[in-house]
């Protein structure tokens, strides 16, 4: 059986003839600003740290930018016919702080503003949903010359930022997300420095990570003030369920530090209102500057959490020994999962029941008042032959199974209510510049021309056949089709 026949779209219904999504459900795709929109010097907009980032040779695969990117600020209208076109009925995008504020607090660009009010008029004018991402990394550099997140005051700064945007759009706009994988921000551009900032000081990486979280509270409290009875506010993290590679012991414990360092680092604070414990000094750190209130102000009540899944970790434990053999650390490591496992060009195994898991766990353990998927895709090496379509047959399979585990989560009672893939274009995909790609659409960067891939139009023949709509030639499975 090819992949082709085996990923038919199909209206998923449970046991009892029940359909597993609902009307309502948001089926969207996700990009974030600095990934796509390109004109970074247009408009008025200020310079972010991925733009100083980029620019510091060997950062990014063969020096690439997001000066250009996927040109969605000049192509704007035409990438919302696209979705149109494809049958989405949400559309995930984030906000770039130095477009509206080019020195990250004080005059605010109105041009800047009048771009995602035009996006935003664009989609609810097709009945897309628009779905705010506050911060996808792009923090101003006037504000890291200040030390970014390393500094309290950023987070003042972001509420104020918050504000700005609320003001000019949550008249419009339901769906907020404060933040985009805190953890990311902090890990990836702190810690180990591969993204922007490019600061290599765990200390540091702890320190912005709890200035981060408390971003995210400060910006709630400012965003609540613009609540209208549909409002929806959230905010998004990285999460993958960890698995032992071996039943030994020490690989047991290795699974919960590393639960620990990655996904409870910040789902703990957000629903429970504190760190889990031992977190610093596991991590050799000395606790960083949380002051009274902070905690309070970080587990302030969301409406729902944004979750983005790739894959899982799959790990073991790794046991130092001193001299006369004894066992005198213990650590983890990742490992590379069964030999015979696919993987994404990124390297990610493909494993759908991890989504499920996340998806499950999240729900029993924190009780989130109700959960949407964020991100989810793969990138492969796509190859455009010149004409009208793009084959993606790896891609789609992907889409096709992680759909059914999300499926699989909502019948076990997660209250699942919007699904993104990642992402609707072909985009700068941060260290790995364009090498890689996610989109759905694909994207001929010479000229900017958009391809609508074979995984879109499954996932367009997806979308209506859970609204009932059939595409020719599509088969039903639903007992009324
Ligand atoms: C996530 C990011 C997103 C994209 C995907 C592949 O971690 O949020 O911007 O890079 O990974």
């Amino acid at each position: 059986m090819s992949i082709r026949d085996e990923v038919k779209p199909a209206m998923m219904v449970d046991s009892s003839g029940d359909f597993v999504f609902p009307a309502d459900f948001l089926w969207g795709a996700a990009t974030a600003s600095y990934q796509v929109e390109g004109a970074t010097r247009e408009d008025g907009r200020g310079v972010s740290i991925w733009d100083q980032f980029t620019a510091i040779p060997g950062n990014v695969q063969r020096g690439e930018n997001g000066d250009i990117a996927a040109d969605h600020y000049h192509r704007m209208p035409e990438d919302v016919a696209l979705m149109a076109e494809l049958g989405l009925n949400a559309y995930r995008f984030s906000i770039a702080w130095p477009r509206i504020l080019p020195q990250g607090t004080g005059t605010v660009n109105e041009r800047g503003l009048d771009f995602y009010d035009r996006l935003v008029d664009a989609l609810l004018e097709r009945g897309i949903t628009p779905f705010v991402t506050l911060y996808h990394w792009d923090l101003p550099l006037a504000l890291h010359e200040q030390n970014g997140w390393v500094n309290r005051e950023t987070a003042f700064a972001f509420a104020d930022f918050a504000e700005v945007v609320a003001q000019r759009l949550a008249d419009r706009v339901d769906y907020w997300t404060t933040l985009n994988e805190p953890w990311c921000s902090a890990y990836l551009g702190y810690e180990t420095g591969v993204h922007a900032p490019g600061i290599r000081d765990k200390q540091a990486a702890y320190t912005a990570a709890h200035h981060l979280l408390l971003a995210h509270g400060l910006a709630l409290s400012r965003l609540q003030a613009y609540r209208r009875r549909s409002t929806q506010l959230g905010i998004t993290l990285n999460l993958a369920p960890v698995y032992p590679a071996n039943n030994d012991l020490e690989t047991l414990h290795a699974v919960e530090l590393a639960d620990k360092m990655s996904n409870r680092w910040f789902l703990d604070p957000i629903f429970r209102g504190k760190y889990p414990e031992g977190l610093f000094d596991d991590a050799g750190i000395v606790q960083p500057p949380i002051q009274d209130r902070d905690l309070a102000i970080i587990a302030t009540p969301i409406d729902f959490l944004g979750v983005n899944n790739y894959s899982r970790s799959l790990i073991r434990a790794r046991v130092a020994e001193n001299g006369s053999g004894e066992a005198v650390a213990r650590d983890y490591e990742h490992i590379a999962a069964e030999p015979d496992s696919l993987y994404t060009a990124m390297g990610w195994e493909v494993y759908p029941q991890a989504l499920t898991d996340v998806l499950v766990r999240v729900y029993r353990d924190y009780a989130p008042r109700s959960i949407i998927v964020t991100e989810n895709g793969a990138a492969f090496a796509d190859h455009w032959d010149g004409d009208g379509s793009v084959s993606d047959p790896q891609r789609l399979h992907y889409l096709s199974e992680h759909l059914q585990a999300l499926g699989k989560a909502r019948i076990q009672g997660v209250p699942i209510r919007g699904y993104f893939v990642w992402s609707l274009l072909d985009n700068f995909e941060w260290a790995e510049g364009y090498s890689k790609r996610f989109g759905i659409v694909y994207v001929d960067y010479p000229t900017q021309r958009r391809i609508i891939k074979d995984s879109g139009r499954w996932y367009a023949a997806f979308i209506a056949a859970q609204r009932g709509q059939l595409p020719p030639g599509v088969e039903c499975n639903n007992r009324t089709g």
